[in-house]
């Protein structure tokens, strides 16, 4: 393990992962500090490692760990050797209808593993953490767009997991006033590192969503437009919304990032809070169709199909309170931008 004196140590697990891997990238690009990421590559990938060790210029700024959290030993041994001023917490099984037939899996991978993450933090002294959550803590929402403060009632054992890792931190935080947590809870990820551009025709991303079998919207969308699917099917298009097909509050992966730089920022002035990350409207279903056959130039083939079990009509966030309280300001809310970076990955791999 190599550490570099007087720059910030940050600990990322899940780092190797599509939402982590976008943040230590942006912590590489915008600050001095130095990262260790802990990931058992399960479903993340060495390539993101290796991109980020090209990012970051010095490859001794990215410390790669592969293990699993549940080894507690083995991660005892990283907090010990290594001074870690934040942990940024990712890794976490995320398939819903996986987390119903197997919901031991995800206790044990999200809320154990979470609860072991901060008995380390604590040991060591490490004073932030920031907590990747997410909107399924809602539920089927009661009110739309949803608030920090709409009802927390989880349908399936994933948002359930993750809403009890969210409790674990915030009483370990109130039992401990040098421990210090933000909770992003995300709305839909999506689309792939802009690597500088501004512009459709610029695109060219580094990194970007590589899970296997994937059941997002966008990836799925992408992969029929470049004929690695023969067609895809819009799930139920019988919604109360105005073309009948679910809306969703889709995110860009960048600007979603961005939001846990700021959250680091925040938590220097500012106590431990929970902030919904999305954009505060939403896309339906044909909507995003229609951007990625436009961005793709290929009519590809879209049946529909019944519903998916568990699919509310429209998830979208209030975002009053992450931008009233934080300097995060997004730079990609643009469908066509979220598409088209989102399919350029997609040729990649
Ligand atoms: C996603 C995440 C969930 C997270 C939530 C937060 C997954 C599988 N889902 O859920 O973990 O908590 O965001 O808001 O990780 N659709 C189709 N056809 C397809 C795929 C999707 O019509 O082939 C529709 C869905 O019915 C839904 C929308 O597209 O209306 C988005 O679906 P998806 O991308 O799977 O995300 P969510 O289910 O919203």
């Amino acid at each position: 393990m190599s550490t570099t004196c007087n720059s910030q140590q940050i600990l990322i697990t899940g780092g190797a992962g599509y939402i982590g891997s976008h943040v230590a990238k942006q912590l590489l690009e915008q600050t001095d500090a130095n990262i260790t990421i802990i990931d058992n590559l399960s479903t993340g990938t060495k390539e993101r490692i290796d991109a980020l060790k090209a990012i970051a210029n010095d490859p001794n700024r990215v410390d790669f760990i592969e293990a699993d959290l549940e080894n507690f030993d083995m991660i005892e041994g990283v907090f010990k050797a290594k001074n870690f001023e934040a942990v940024i917490h990712f890794a976490a099984s995320i398939v819903v209808p996986e987390s119903v037939e197997n919901p031991l899996k995800y206790y044990m991978n999200n809320t154990v593993n979470t609860t072991n993450v901060i008995r380390l933090a604590n040991k060591y002294g490490v004073g932030k953490m920031i907590f990747s959550s997410t909107a399924a803590v809602y539920g089927e929402p009661e009110e739309v767009p949803v608030q920090e403060t709409t009802v927390t009632k989880p349908i399936n054992p994933y948002g359930m997991s993750k809403l009890m890792s969210e409790t674990v931190i915030q009483d370990a935080a109130f039992a401990n006033e040098n421990f210090k947590y933000v909770i992003l809870r995300y709305f839909n990820v999506a689309g792939a590192d802009m690597n500088g551009a501004t512009k459709l025709e610029e695109i060219n991303p580094r990194i970007g969503q590589s899970f296997p079998n994937a059941t997002h919207l966008i990836k799925i969308a992408a992969e029929t437009a470049l004929g690695k699917r023969d067609k895809m099917y819009i799930f139920g298009d019988d919604f109360d919304t105005p073309d009948g097909t679910g809306i969703r509050d889709y995110i860009h992966v960048d600007d979603l990032a961005d939001a846990h730089i700021e959250a680091l920022n925040y938590l220097d002035e500012n106590p431990s809070d929970i902030f919904n990350c999305g954009y505060g409207h939403g896309y339906s279903v044909k909507e995003v169709i229609d951007e990625m056959k436009r961005v793709s130039g290929v009519d590809f083939c879209v049946e529909t199909g019944p519903r998916r079990a568990g699919d509310p009509a429209a998830l979208i966030s209030d975002n009053t309170k992450i931008k009233s309280s934080m300097a995060w300001r997004p730079k990609f809310d643009d469908l066509a931008l979220i598409c088209k970076s989102a399919l350029e990955w997609e040729r990649k791999i």
